[in-house]
C-alpha cells in the first residue's frame, strides 16, 4: 500500500493488461468521455487485442499500478506518429480506495519520464469538468488549460476541458 508521501505500489508497462475492472468505468465513464454501456459491450479479446498493440507500440506505454495483482491504477500515454513532439495522456483512473496515496501522481511522473525519453515535448489531455474533476489534479502538475472546453460527448452535458504542460 502506498503512503501520503510517495506511492511504494509498482507502476509498470503493461504487456498485456487485464481488462480495466468495471468499476472504472462504471464510476469515471463521463471522466472518460465514454460510457458504461459502450466499454461493458466491448468483449474480453477487443481489451485483449487492444492492449496488446499498444503494449507492442513504441508509441504507446499502457501503464498499470498493482497492488497484490489488482489493478489499481491505470495510464495510457501516446505519441502521435503525425507529431513526434507532442505525447497525449488517457485514461488516468486510480481505484477509489486507493486515491490520495500519490498513485496517480506516479503514474504521470512514469507518463512524463517515457515520453521525454521518447523525444515528447509537451503533453497534453482532456479533463472532464463538473464537481468530481480531475482538474486540480493537473493543474497541481503543471498542466495549464490549453484552449476553452469543448462537449465531452455528442449526448453528454458535460463539456472536457483541454490542458497540457511542457516536458
Ligand atoms: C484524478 C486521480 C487520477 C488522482 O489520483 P490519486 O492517486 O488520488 O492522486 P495522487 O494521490 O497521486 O495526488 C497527487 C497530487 O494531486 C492532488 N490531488 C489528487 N486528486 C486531486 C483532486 N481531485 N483535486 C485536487 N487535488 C488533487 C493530491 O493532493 C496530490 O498533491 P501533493 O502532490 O501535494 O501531495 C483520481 O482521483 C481518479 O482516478 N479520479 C477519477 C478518474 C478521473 O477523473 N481521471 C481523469 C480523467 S482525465
Amino acid at each position: 500500500m502506498g503512503d501520503r508521501h510517495g506511492t511504494s505500489i509498482p507502476i509498470s508497462r503493461v504487456a498485456p493488461l487485464p481488462r480495466p475492472p468495471t468499476e472504472c468505468f462504471a464510476r469515471c465513464a463521463d471522466a472518460f468521455g465514454s460510457t458504461l454501456a459502450r466499454e461493458e459491450a466491448f468483449p474480453d479479446q477487443e481489451w485483449i487485442t487492444r492492449l496488446a498493440v499498444g503494449a507492442a507500440s513504441s508509441l504507446d506505454l499502457p501503464l498499470v499500478a498493482e497492488e497484490s495483482g489488482r489493478a489499481v491504477g491505470l495510464a495510457w500515454v501516446r505519441i502521435d506518429a503525425d507529431d513526434l513532439a507532442t505525447a497525449t495522456l488517457y485514461q488516468v483512473w486510480v481505484h477509489p480506495e486507493f486515491r490520495w496515496l500519490g498513485i496517480g501522481k506516479s503514474l504521470l511522473a512514469s507518463a512524463l519520464a517515457w515520453a521525454e525519453g521518447a523525444g515528447a515535448a509537451t503533453m497534453v489531455l482532456s479533463v472532464a469538468c463538473g464537481p468530481d474533476s480531475a482538474l486540480e489534479f493537473y493543474r497541481h502538475a503543471g498542466f495549464v488549460e490549453a484552449g476553452k472546453p469543448g462537449q465531452l460527448r455528442p449526448d453528454s452535458g458535460l463539456m472536457q476541458q483541454p490542458m497540457r504542460r511542457s516536458i
